[in-house]
């Protein structure tokens, strides 16, 4: 048997953890004695014919930082948006190369696109990471525990000043379209209320609610799901608007700040890069037993695999997550629900 030859690429929004990803993919490789390469840009390198090789020595130390060596974009390559054929292009580009499997780090659309790819006839296999944590299938994904830590010190931070001014203070989180981060930063710092985009909120009842908890202990704090859907009459991003709404309803001061980026950047938690490399030592044993058209999976310590076109295509919601709002609920947070 020859030598085989992993290819690696990072597509999507990127998060914390993806270096720790490559480097143990890398490291994993070496065990077997597989050669590695990275397509850069996301899918955009697989399209472009852009690679570079990675040696142990080129992803030495890399676990501990934020971003991917290998550069990303949002790139999907079966979007027909000009007259590039895209799939052909990285049909070229993969026989030029010829990797025995193609390691995707990426979140739902890049899952759609492997899945895509599979059917084209290159073996794939897909690592979820997204500090959305919004990928079907799977309860972990590389990059949200970073975010959520992130944004619980950003928050612990927010709440002196709404203590400080008597002030109802909105966080928006981002998620995309589901509110994981604000559901979990929300019990994390017990907030008064949490706004996602699973549970439509009455505006009334948001304000009602907020008004007897300032009664009682002076200021508030709302987390905001960056996803849910807002009265065009209140203008801004999903904070600001939830922000102007309250303040209208209830006479009293309310700010709103957006932490954005901050979450997506910077070095990752210890869990992301445990949770980056069980994923992707996960993907190479895999790789080299020939299995692909997979998604790695995680949960609580387990690792496991379920086929691509299962997860392709779906959106994991928080609705599901029954036990979470329950505790949510139990320990006084309001949904802002009629
Ligand atoms: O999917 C991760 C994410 O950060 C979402 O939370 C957010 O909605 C989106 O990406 C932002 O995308 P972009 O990086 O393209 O602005």
């Amino acid at each position: 048997m020859g030598q085989k030859k992993i290819a690696v690429l990072t597509a999507g929004g990127d998060c914390p953890g993806l270096n720790a990803a490559i480097a143990s993919i890398v490291r994993g490789a070496a065990l077997y004695n597989a050669d590695v390469i990275g397509f850069t840009g996301g899918f955009t390198g697989l399209i472009m014919n852009d690679v570079k090789t990675l040696k142990p020595a080129d992803v030495e130390g890399i676990e501990r930082l934020g971003g991917t060596i290998l550069g990303s974009s949002r790139e999907k390559p079966f979007k027909q948006d000009g007259a590039l054929d895209k799939p052909a292009m990285i049909e070229r580009t993969w026989r030029e190369h010829a990797p025995d499997m193609l390691l995707c780090i990426g979140g739902n659309g890049s899952m759609r696109t492997a899945s895509r790819l599979a059917e084209i006839g290159i073996p794939v296999i897909g690592i979820p990471k997204t500090i959305d944590n919004d990928v079907w299938g799977t309860d972990q994904a590389i990059g949200f525990d970073t975010a959520l830590t992130v944004a619980v010190e950003s928050i612990d931070r927010i709440i002196t000043t709404a203590k400080s001014h008597k002030r109802i203070m909105v966080v928006e989180m981002m998620g995309h379209k589901t509110g994981w981060l604000a559901l979990h930063s929300g019990v994390a710092s017990m907030a008064d209320c949490v706004l996602i985009p699973e549970l439509p909120f009455n505006p009334a009842v948001v304000a009602g609610h907020l008004s007897q908890i300032v009664s009682s202990k002076g200021y508030a704090l709302v987390i905001v799901a960056e996803g849910i859907r807002t009265d065009p009459q209140w203008s801004g991003d999903a904070g600001e608007s939830v922000a102007r709404m309250i303040e209208s309803f209830t006479g009293i001061q309310t700010r709103s700040s957006s932490l954005g980026y901050i979450q997506r950047g910077g070095s990752p938690s210890p869990r992301d890069r445990i949770i980056a490399s069980r994923m992707a030592l996960h993907a190479v044993r895999l790789a080299m037993s020939g299995q692909s058209g997979v998604m790695v999976t995680g949960t609580g310590d387990q690792t496991g695999e379920i086929p691509l076109a299962q997860t392709a295509g779906k959106l994991r919601a928080v609705d599901g997550d029954r036990e979470m709002l329950r505790l949510a609920r139990d320990i006084g947070i309001s949904f802002g629900e009629s």
